[in-house]
């Protein structure tokens, strides 16, 4: 600090405020990034006793991806994750149980169709039809993986399951069952992680058939259990909460981290990268050195989709009760289908002036809403309204949608398993640098991946890591250097398995 202030005497007055605040911070942990994932890491390391560790974040609020604003007159709307999904002991469910989130059950059957003209039309066959398919295609995939079968797309796995849609109104549901599920269409997606993921959830350690998910509509917003989470950890104005610090860069060696963010240095014995996959594809932050290649390609090879909720606040309802409404586009498929009612039964507060309606879009169609202005989403949405509803209904009071894919500090809303990514490259993603840098975020669950447990299950791994390597015991890291197992056609093996039908 002395030479600090040295420093901005002879630089004059003026420079003063630029390096007052900087700061050279010497800590045994950094965890970078307050999301779920960093929470829950800084919660694991406090819970084994572990006390010196900072938490770095770039926004000036804590929760990531759990993010709320208000809206209209009264109501606070989820920009980000919105459902506890599977309930049983999956650990936000705890949370939520804990500090009494009030959240609502959905009822995906519970849908409205509608075609371009307006007209209703009736789902029920098509919709039983879907999600039988899906069942035998999750009961397929689970003898793959028993097996240890090679992958095949969620396309393949759908058509073995003899799942063909011809129409609009087929292509409709499929996407609602589907992509606006996984946040990416049936080709990209692996069959057997995406069923094994399915499995973990809602089919294993947390509890058995738990098919239920509840929507977060509690107006504290769904990260104020992440918050006070974090507020057991940090007391007011603590030091070790770097908020609104945004990384630059890492340097790691086999002795330690050194963090450059916008506003100190920090030099830490560990640290937690909670970064989402999509900051790591992006290059948002600099490694020194690089990143080695076998973990590069583990990175690259996984998916972050865009997933893309776009509110809109009316004056009254004009469209149906149910809960979601389905526009059949014959067009395009899936594009502006999916429609939630926040008036539905048990949603928004009663006597709430707000007649919120909301449209998501995924992939592709979530790039290209970015790239829009609002007034051109805008005019888009009431076009598809207007051949819904008719000409005779309100323009929206008000109107908005995050730009997840854009933004550098997420580049994304939640991770799928990719037809190509391999369990090892999975590992390879996820493996330690040097032992000093680790890594967690949702997307390094192997099992939880894309879901708040994941976060919440990865920073707890992590965290359990560095207080292995505090105490000495470092577990051991293992990688794989070169992914092989591509037999190409005329290779022995596959002569000798090959079968004449
Ligand atoms: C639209 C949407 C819908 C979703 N729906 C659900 C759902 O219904 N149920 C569910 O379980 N999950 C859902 N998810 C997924 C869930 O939100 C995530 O899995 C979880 O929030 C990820 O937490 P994390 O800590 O891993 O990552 P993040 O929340 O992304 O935390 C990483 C943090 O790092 C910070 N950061 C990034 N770069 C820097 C930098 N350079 N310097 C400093 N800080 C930086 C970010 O600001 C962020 O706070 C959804 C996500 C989205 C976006
Ligand atoms: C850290 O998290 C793990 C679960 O992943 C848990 O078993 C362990 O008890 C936690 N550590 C502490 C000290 O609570
Ligand atoms: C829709 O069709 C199903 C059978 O496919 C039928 O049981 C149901 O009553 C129909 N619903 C309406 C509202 O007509
Ligand atoms: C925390 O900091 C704020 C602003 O710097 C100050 O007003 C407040 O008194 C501090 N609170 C505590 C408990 O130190």
């Amino acid at each position: 600090m002395q030479l600090l202030s040295l420093l901005s005497l002879s630089l004059g007055v003026l420079a003063t405020s630029q390096f007052v605040q900087a700061e050279t911070i010497h800590t045994k942990v950094a965890i970078l990034g307050g999301g779920a994932s960093g929470i829950s890491a800084a919660m694991n390391l406090t819970l084994a006793g572990i006390d010196d560790f900072v938490l770095v974040e770039a926004r000036d609020v804590l929760g990531g991806r759990a993010q709320d604003v208000k809206f209209g007159n009264d109501v606070r709307i989820e920009l980000g994750c919105n459902w506890v999904q599977a309930l049983g002991k999956n650990p936000i469910n705890i949370l939520a149980q804990k500090y009494d989130l009030k959240t609502v059950e959905t009822d995906y059957s519970d849908i409205a169709y509608i075609d371009e003209n307006g007209k209703h039309l009736n789902g029920t066959k098509e919709y039983q039809a879907f999600s039988d398919a899906s069942d035998r295609m999750a009961e397929q995939a689970l003898k793959r993986a028993k097996n240890n079968q090679v992958d095949i797309s969620s396309r393949t796995a759908l058509s073995l399951a003899g799942w063909f849609p011809k129409t609009p109104l087929e292509s409709s549901i499929e996407y609602f069952g589907y992509d606006w599920e996984s946040g990416e269409d049936p080709e990209r997606a692996s069959d057997i992680y995406g069923v094994l993921n399915d499995e973990a959830n809602y089919n294993g350690k947390f509890g058995h058939d738990l098919d239920e998910d509840r929507m977060n509509i509690d107006q504290r917003g769904f990260k104020y259990i992440f918050l006070k989470e974090a507020d057991r950890v940090f007391k007011k104005n603590d030091s070790r909460l770097k908020l609104s610090s945004t990384v630059k860069s890492v340097a790691y060696d086999k002795n330690g981290v050194t963090i450059t963010t916008d506003k100190d240095t920090i030099i830490a014995d560990y640290a937690i990268s909670t970064f989402s996959v999509g900051v790591l594809q992006h290059r948002d932050v600099q490694w020194k050195p690089e990143m080695p290649d076998w973990k590069m390609e583990g990175i690259f090879g996984f998916h972050l989709t865009t997933y893309t909720k776009i509110f809109m606040n009316f004056p009254r309802q004009f469209w149906d009760d149910n809960e979601f409404t389905l526009y059949v586009n014959p067009t395009t498929r899936g594009l502006f289908s999916v429609w939630q009612n926040m008036n539905a039964k048990g949603y928004f507060p009663k006597g709430t002036k707000d007649n919120v309606f909301f449209v998501t879009v995924t992939q592709d169609y979530a790039h290209m809403v970015e790239a829009m202005t609002d007034d051109q989403v805008k005019e888009q949405l009431m076009t598809v309204l207007r051949k819904m509803y008719g000409d005779d209904i309100p323009e929206p009071t008000d109107f908005k949608f995050p730009r997840w894919h854009s933004d550098p500090l997420f580049r994304g809303s939640y991770s799928n398993w990719p037809i190509g990514e391999m369990d090892q490259h999975h590992e390879n993603m996820k493996a330690p640098l040097h032992n000093r840098v680790f890594f967690a975020g949702e997307a390094m669950s192997k099992y939880y991946y894309g879901y708040l447990q994941g976060a919440w299950i990865a920073g707890e791994e992590a965290a359990i890591a560095v207080t292995q390597c505090i105490k000495k015991k470092c577990p051991r890291a293992t990688y794989f250097p070169q992914i092989t197992n591509a037999k190409m056609r005329g290779s022995t093996v596959h002569k000798k398995r090959a079968l004449v039908v």
